[in-house]
């Protein structure tokens, strides 16, 4: 029998989510896997406020410092979220000999590299499925079901709020705050939002994908990135109208020796297997060699489905307990890839855009002559007729341009005086 002891560190959504399924399925786990968990702490700044119901011989704290220098506890879950104290306790927990399971992206992100020194130093692992896609094996599929391929290109729509608000602004004809705000009330939202519908939590769930499959590790400031707060229900419907779907989407691509990383809301043809992806789900589409495309999908937010990530951590960890995949400890966030990265500014897509312009003759001319000096060529142009106002919006599909060509285009757009606001830009993508 496998025996494992297991210090929490944040009783939260998630921590007790991880609690309630350790507990309802210690049978199955023990015949299934030959394994024992046992809880022997739990942590948590608000402890004594909470349910903890049939955990009395658990010891109930609010010091973490008792977790990770209890000598029996072999394991520390840190569910606290965020860069601190969560540094402090999983280098700490590290450095007292035991494992560590977490879901903590931001701090993967930022600190990755120096806390898997730190574990490779110690011989210990540190296990991070629920940090992409909650429960969604995409760390596993990357690092042991894909161990032999090659990564060519990754799409992932890996933010369950953002996918929840771009879904529901175009099912219910929502603003975004209205959407927002129910994203909150479901708690798939972090506890600040900002994260998500900046994009930033995307980015920090793109950096681990990108070093994983790619063996880059990557800053954030290095990835361009653009939320979702400008998308507003008029360029959904237009989009729908010419057969597309605006995503948040996280990219990461090899283009000859340079690696594009970017994440932003993307038009992608709606037939397409990540378009119908709504609500809180996730799904991670990689373009492998030799295996080709891979598309995984599945619940990327909420309690169970990130317990679900956790506890399967703590199973192959369990399994592992004396010999920690040399996956997990390897070269994990040593920076082995010579790739470079490509400036935004270089890269080319197809644009949508869209502009408030005033409706008389002439007007289209100014704008597709600015495009045209620009070298940017329109596959499309829908102007919709107005009743209400003297503004109309002129929707225009543009064909491959540069991303510098079309700054400098919409720069210049914008100072015409028949353009009555600033121009929204949406990359496409042909997956
Ligand atoms: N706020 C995150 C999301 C939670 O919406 O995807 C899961 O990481």
């Amino acid at each position: 029998m496998n025996r494992l002891n297991i210090g929490l560190i944040g009783y939260g959504t998630v921590g007790q989510g991880v609690i309630k399924m350790l507990r309802t399925r210690e049978n199955f786990i023990r015949n299934k896997f030959n394994t024992e968990f046992t809880i022997k702490a739990i942590c948590d700044r608000s402890i004594h406020q909470k349910n903890t119901r049939g955990l009395a011989k658990t010891n109930l704290t609010t010091n973490y410092l008792e977790v990770i220098n209890d000598p029996e506890i072999n394991v520390v879950i840190e569910l606290v979220g965020g860069m601190h104290p969560s540094y402090e306790i999983i280098g700490g927990a590290l450095r007292s000999g035991k494992h560590v399971v977490t879901a903590n992206k931001e701090l993967l992100a930022q600190k990755g590299e120096e806390l898997f020194t730190e574990a490779k130093k110690k011989n210990k692992a540190i296990y991070f499925e629920s940090s992409v896609g909650a429960g969604v094996p995409i760390i596993k599929m990357i690092t042991e079901g894909l161990a032999g391929n090659k990564f060519n290109a990754i799409y992932g729509i890996i933010n369950g709020t953002c996918n929840f608000i771009l879904t529901e602004m175009t099912k219910n004809n929502w603003t975004f705050s209205q959407a927002l705000k129910e994203a909150q009330a479901r708690g798939y939202a972090e506890r600040n939002p900002a994260l998500d519908v900046n994009g930033i939590d995307t980015a920090h769930k793109l950096s681990i994908l990108v070093f994983l499959a790619l063996g880059k590790s990557i800053k954030l400031n290095d990835i361009y990135i653009e939320g979702i707060t400008h998308i507003s229900h008029v360029d959904i419907e237009h989009a729908e109208s010419l057969g597309l779907s605006i995503k948040l989407l996280a990219i990461a691509k090899r283009v000859k020796n340079q690696i594009e990383v970017r994440v932003q809301p993307t038009l992608i043809a709606k037939d397409h297997p990540l378009a119908s992806v709504n609500g809180i789900f996730n799904a991670i589409l990689i373009d492998t060699d030799p295996l080709g495309d891979i598309l995984l999908y599945g619940q990327g937010a909420g309690q169970m489905a990130a317990a679900s990530g956790v506890v399967s951590d703590l199973i192959n960890l369990a399994a592992r307990n004396n010999s920690p995949s040399t996956i997990m400890v390897g070269n994990l966030f040593q920076d082995i890839s010579t790739f470079k990265l490509r400036e935004i500014d270089q890269i080319k897509t197809k644009f949508y855009l869209r502009f408030m312009a005033i409706d008389k003759p002439g007007v289209l001319a100014k704008i597709t002559g600015i495009l045209g000096e620009h070298g940017i060529g329109i596959a499309s142009v829908t102007q919709k007729e107005s009743k209400k106002s003297s503004t109309v919006p002129v929707v225009m599909l543009t064909d491959l341009a540069t991303e510098s060509m079309v700054r400098l285009s919409l720069q210049q757009i914008t100072r015409l005086s028949v353009v009555k606001s600033k121009p929204v830009a949406i990359r496409m993508e042909k997956l």
